[in-house]
């Protein structure tokens, strides 16, 4: 169904969806009066109104509507079924018909009806009830866990990447091998002098991508202060404060920039951080470049796996 909805069609998708319901009606309406000789009764006209109501606002208006909007409109297309109903006398009788005919129980199959209904009302009125006053046990909402337990492992770009056991292929020495250390010799040096250090100039590519992907909310300076840092709930991580990629291993830290909030384990909701899942828009070298850069840019170390 998701599939078939055109986003932001709703209006013309709404006309469609009414005009096929009055169409089938309409059709429902002939052949029943062909084959039976009267169509649908006022009664049912009107229950069948209200039901196609309900099934409209609940289930094909998108975005969903709150229930007390919900309540408040089926409120008001009853009291409209209810005029429609009553405009003459003829129809208003007819709609009464089966209503008092069951009250009284006139025929064997009215006293079932009225057998079923005042079996059914209680019931349903005592359920009702019951499903309102029963207190609730749920747990309460938990603060929010900022740098919850990563997963063991994760899969980008088709790739597996064990987060133990990854190094970024871009913290490397002169020769290309890896080095934890390499930034230190590195943290006063131009990455725009070419100079030739493998590792300078994935910082620089690495600063290019983020001026042009993460400063908009992590800040110019790297410090969660971007233009559009405070729209957002939880704020953007500002990486200079020692809470964030200092006391992140740098898989870690990769694992947040490849998935973005949504990728949260559940202890990292209920507030959903608006970072997004940058597999979708970077390539892997690309998100190990940036992430070495916030390294660099801030001097710090990432934790490593004791
Ligand atoms: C739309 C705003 C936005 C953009 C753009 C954005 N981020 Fe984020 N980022 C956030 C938010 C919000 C958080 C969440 C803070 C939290 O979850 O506590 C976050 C968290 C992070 C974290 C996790 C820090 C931690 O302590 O766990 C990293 C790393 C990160 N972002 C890197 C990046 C990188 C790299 C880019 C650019 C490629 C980027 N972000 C672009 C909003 C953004």
């Amino acid at each position: 169904m998701k599939g078939l909805w055109i986003p932001g069609a709703m209006p013309v998708e709404l006309i469609l969806v009414e005009v096929f319901a009055l169409i089938l009606f309409l059709a429902g309406n002939y052949f029943l009066k062909k084959i039976y000789g009267r169509g649908v009764s006022k009664f049912f006209q009107g229950v069948l109104l209200i039901l196609a109501a309900y099934i409209i606002f609940k289930f094909i208006i998108f975005p969903p509507i709150p229930a007390a909007l919900l309540i408040t409109y089926m409120g008001l297309i009853t009291l409209v079924v209810f005029l429609l109903l009553s405009t003459t006398d003829e129809s208003w009788e007819e709609f009464k018909d089966p209503i008092i005919k069951t009250l009284e129980g006139r025929t064997k199959g009215f006293k079932t009806a009225r057998t079923i209904t005042f079996a059914l009302l209680p019931v349903l009125a005592g359920l009702g009830t019951y499903n309102f006053m029963k207190p609730n046990f749920q747990e309460p909402i938990e603060l929010r866990t900022v740098h919850p337990a990563p997963p063991a492992s994760i899969q980008v770009h088709n790739k597996e990447m064990v987060l133990q056991e990854a190094k970024s292929p871009f913290r490397v020495d002169e020769n290309g091998k890896y080095e934890e250390n390499v930034e230190n010799k590195y943290l006063k040096a131009n990455p725009y002098e070419d100079n030739g250090v493998p590792y300078l100039k994935s910082i620089r590519e690495g600063g290019e991508i983020f001026f042009q992907n993460c400063h908009f909310c992590h800040g110019d300076n790297l410090n969660g202060a971007g233009m559009f840092a405070f729209a957002f709930n939880p704020i953007p991580a500002n990486f200079t404060d020692p809470g964030t990629i200092a006391q992140l291993q740098e898989t870690f830290v990769f694992w947040r920039v490849s998935k973005g909030g949504i990728g949260l384990p559940r202890e990292g909701f209920p507030w959903a951080s608006a970072m997004p899942p940058w597999e979708k828009h970077l390539t892997t070298e690309e998100m190990w470049k940036v992430v070495e850069f916030e390294y660099w840019h801030t001097g710090y170390y990432p934790r490593t796996w004791e």
